[in-house]
Formats: structure tokens, C-alpha cells, sequence
């Protein structure tokens, strides 16, 4: 597909698989994927799979992702992972504020900015996950929900730390639950969202940025959502727990 940035799809295992499964899994999608250079494509296994994913993965055109880390270096917190530890294991990239984070752990905007803080700081790069939820878009408040988010959680990051994150829109009501926004509705968000990049750092930083889609991302819609203009990428739950169809999604968004 024809544009400026680049693809970046990144497969968010959630809490599932062993180290085992992952390594099967890591195995056969090598295979099927191993040829292509147009697009970037990152996993995000469990903390517990980092370590031998990262060797299985470490020659070929796969790059490593967590699901979260902590705001903090190091110290006592007991239960949390620094971004140094996750730098031993080649992690490039991490996805903070997850829906599912932001519903369960109650994560807030100012949070997940001090944690892209943290990220850069050590070099990696965040993936910042926003959307709205069923009630917010039956309530017509998505633009001011995903525009308060967007502010919140880039807060303080400089416009060179900007170019290094990757932003993800999920609708909350699209993830696992089969229900796809429409193209045309995630393009319009996706542009939104552009939009108010362009008011924090500039035109010419926002049209350099990857805007990730998330939400029931299948082989069989991915190839029409990557069409959209201002969507870079796919950030994929269930279906990225599958060799086959992670690849598929990937083959077809070429
Ligand atoms: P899904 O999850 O692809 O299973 O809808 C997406 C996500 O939560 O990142």
C-alpha cells in the first residue's frame, strides 16, 4: 500500500500462552512472514514468554513488544517491571493504556504519560492506546474523549520523543467482540486524531506519526482498514494468537 509511514502491525497476546505456545507460535509465524519488508511487525507476548521469545525471534524481521511496564526505573514496587529489564530482552516497543488497563487497573492519561516518559527514556517506544467506549459514541462525546485522551496521556513528551510513539485507536466496543468499526468510522477518528497531533507538535510531526487501528482486526478486513488514508497499522488482540491469521493479516495489509 502507498504511503508515506510506514505499517506497523503488532500482535497483543494479552494473557495468554505459555512459553511454550509462544515459541510455536513465534516459530511458523517466522516462516510465513520472514519475507516481508514493507511492513513493520512486532508481538507483545506475557512478561513470563519475553526472554525465549526474543531468542527465537532475534534474526529475522520480528520485533519484541510488551503489554505494559512501570512508571518508576526501579526500587520498591513490588510486582512491576522497569523498562531496563525489558531492554535486556530487545524490547522495542510497548503498548500502555490498554482499554483493558485503563477498565481494570483504573490507569489514568497522567499515568500512562509518565510512563511514555519512562519509555523513552530508555529508548523504547510506546504504543499509547486510546478509544471510546459503546456509551461514549451512542453519546456523541467520541471526538472529546479520544482528544482528552490523546492530550493526557502525551502530555510533556517532546516533538522528537512524538515521532518515536505509536498511537492505537481502539474502540472499547470493537475490541473482542467481533464488532469492527467501519472504515469510514475509524478513518474519521483516525484523522481526528491527526488533527490534534498537528495542534500539540505541527503539521509536518503529525503526518509523521503511526496511528495503529485496534478492534476485531481479521485477515478478511484488514486490507480495507489499512486502505484508509490515515490508518498506519493494526494493533491485534485474538486474532494474533494464531500464526495463520496474524500472518494473513499481515500478507493482506501489503
Ligand atoms: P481484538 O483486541 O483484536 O481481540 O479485538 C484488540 C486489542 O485489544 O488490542
Amino acid at each position: 500500500m502507498d504511503k508515506d509511514r510506514k505499517l506497523l502491525i503488532a500482535g497483543n497476546w494479552k494473557m495468554n500462552k505459555t512459553v511454550a505456545e509462544g515459541l510455536d507460535l513465534v516459530q511458523e509465524l517466522v516462516r510465513e512472514v520472514n519475507q516481508v519488508k514493507e511492513i513493520d511487525i512486532v508481538v507483545c507476548p506475557p512478561f513470563t514468554a519475553l526472554s525465549e521469545v526474543s531468542k527465537k525471534i532475534i534474526e529475522s524481521n520480528i520485533r519484541l513488544g510488551a503489554q505494559n511496564m512501570s512508571e518508576h526505573t526501579g526500587g520498591a514496587y513490588t510486582g512491576e517491571i522497569a523498562a531496563e529489564m525489558l531492554k535486556e530482552f530487545l524490547v522495542r516497543y510497548v503498548i500502555l493504556g490498554h482499554s483493558e488497563r485503563r477498565q481494570y487497573q483504573e490507569e489514568s492519561d497522567s499515568l500512562i504519560s509518565k510512563k511514555a516518559l519512562t519509555a523513552h527514556a530508555a529508548s523504547i517506544k510506546p504504543i499509547i492506546c486510546v478509544g471510546e467506549t459503546l456509551e461514549q459514541r451512542e453519546s456523541d462525546v467520541t471526538k472529546d474523549v479520544i482528544g482528552s485522551q490523546i492530550r493526557g496521556s502525551l502530555a510533556g513528551l517532546t516533538s522528537e520523543q512524538m515521532l518515536e510513539t505509536v498511537i492505537a485507536y481502539e474502540p472499547v466496543w470493537a475490541i473482542g467482540t467481533g464488532k469492527t468499526a467501519s472504515s469510514e468510522q475509524a478513518q474519521e477518528v483516525h484523522h481526528f486524531i491527526r488533527t490534534v497531533l498537528s495542534e500539540l507538535h505541527g503539521d509536518t510531526i503529525a503526518k509523521q506519526v503511526r496511528i495503529q487501528y485496534g478492534g476485531s482486526v481479521k485477515p478478511g478486513n484488514a486490507r480495507e482498514l489499512m486502505s484508509q488514508p490515515d490508518i498506519d497499522g493494526a494493533l491485534v488482540g485474538g486474532a494474533s494468537l494464531d500464526a495463520k491469521n496474524f500472518s494473513e493479516i499481515v500478507l493482506n495489509s501489503i
